[in-house]
């Protein structure tokens, strides 16, 4: 597909994605740098980071640097700030970094929680708040994009941390939008419906014949892709998208409204000949 960008959208924008080694941070890194960012990446595996990095200066021919950080250590988040604040202050920050499994939640020990909280809630935290602090010292306009999901309005049984992280990393993104808002801070999250990665999918999806559920249950009837994903947050983060704060753009295809509709499932269940008899006038047809 086309990039649907004018080449230079993000030229000179330094941006952090956390994450941004594998999956959806990756596929946003790269779309990032074809658009001109400067672009950062963190992660605890050293070895995945520098791969990506290679591959994607390789491939875009941009400006881009990985450091390991584990987003659970408000203190290594803070000396990684302050490094790439050295370079120059970021424009962008992206809380992507996430961990997340199926489990039955009576079985979860307290490091279980702990381990998923400390990620996609304290991660999203510790990030936000080392780049805000400085943004708003220096009076500097700045935009925050956090990942969520399409359960941190309905949460989802199986995968509670995440869904109690989720959550709460969409209410930081509400009440920052408004708190730091007046001070040219924009805060946004994409809620990603299913798109495959070798992070959730080897995860989440526990036998192969669970992904054409999946998709059948998908009013597209089929996956999102990390270029749709990346293609978003790449106008999320550019300056055209402006006055878009404090929003959560759900991109799912429509999932989770086929899953609250009282009467969507009949799609699935009514045969055609069932469709013909309620229309008026034909025989059977309560009138
Ligand atoms: C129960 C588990 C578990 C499991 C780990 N634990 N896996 N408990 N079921 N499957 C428990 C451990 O016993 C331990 O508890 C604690 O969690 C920490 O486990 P570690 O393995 O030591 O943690 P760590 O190596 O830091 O790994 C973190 C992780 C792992 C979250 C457990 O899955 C990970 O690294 N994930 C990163 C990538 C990822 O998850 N990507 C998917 C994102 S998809 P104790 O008590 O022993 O300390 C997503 C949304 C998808 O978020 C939505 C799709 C539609
Ligand atoms: P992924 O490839 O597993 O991405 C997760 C990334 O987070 C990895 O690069 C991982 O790198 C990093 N990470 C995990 N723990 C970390 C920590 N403590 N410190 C720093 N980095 C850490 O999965 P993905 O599918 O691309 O997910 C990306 C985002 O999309 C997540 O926020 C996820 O919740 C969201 N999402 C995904 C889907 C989907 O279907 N794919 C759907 C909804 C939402 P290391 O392991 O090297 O640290």
């Amino acid at each position: 597909m086309p990039c649907m960008f004018q080449p230079d959208l993000l030229l000179n924008k330094r941006i952090l994605i956390t994450g941004g080694g594998t999956g959806l941070g990756k596929a946003a890194a790269r779309r990032f740098l074809e658009l001109g960012a400067e672009v950062y990446i963190c992660g605890r595996r050293e070895e995945v980071l520098s791969a990506t990095k290679q591959e994607l200066a390789e491939r875009t021919g941009g400006r881009i640097h990985a450091r390991r950080c584990d987003v659970r250590d408000a203190a290594a988040v803070e000396e990684m700030i302050g490094v790439i604040w050295a370079d120059g202050p970021l424009d962008v920050l992206m809380n992507n970094a996430a961990g997340n499994f199926l489990a039955r939640t009576e079985d979860l020990s307290l490091g279980a929680f702990q381990s998923v909280i400390g990620i996609v809630l304290m991660g999203s935290l510790h990030a936000t708040l080392a780049c805000g602090r400085r943004w708003l010292a220096a009076k500097r306009p700045a935009v925050v994009l956090n990942v969520t999901t399409t359960y941190t309005n309905t949460g989802s049984a199986y995968v509670v941390p995440s869904a109690v992280a989720k959550a709460g990393v969409q209410a930081l993104t509400r009440s920052l939008a408004v708190e730091w808002g007046d001070r040219c801070i924009r805060m946004n999250a994409i809620a990603p419906g299913p798109i495959p990665t070798e992070g959730a999918f080897s995860r989440l999806l526990p036998r192969p014949e669970l992904e054409q559920a999946a998709k059948d249950r998908n009013p597209l009837g089929r996956f999102g892709t990390p270029e749709e994903f990346a293609n978003l947050a790449a106008f999320l983060v550019s300056d055209g998208s402006g006055y878009i704060n404090g929003e959560v753009v759900t991109m799912d295809g429509g999932e989770w409204l086929q899953g609250a509709g009282e009467f969507s499932v009949l799609g699935r269940q009514l045969t055609n000949d069932e469709w013909e008899r309620m229309k008026p006038g034909k025989p059977g047809k309560n009138s």
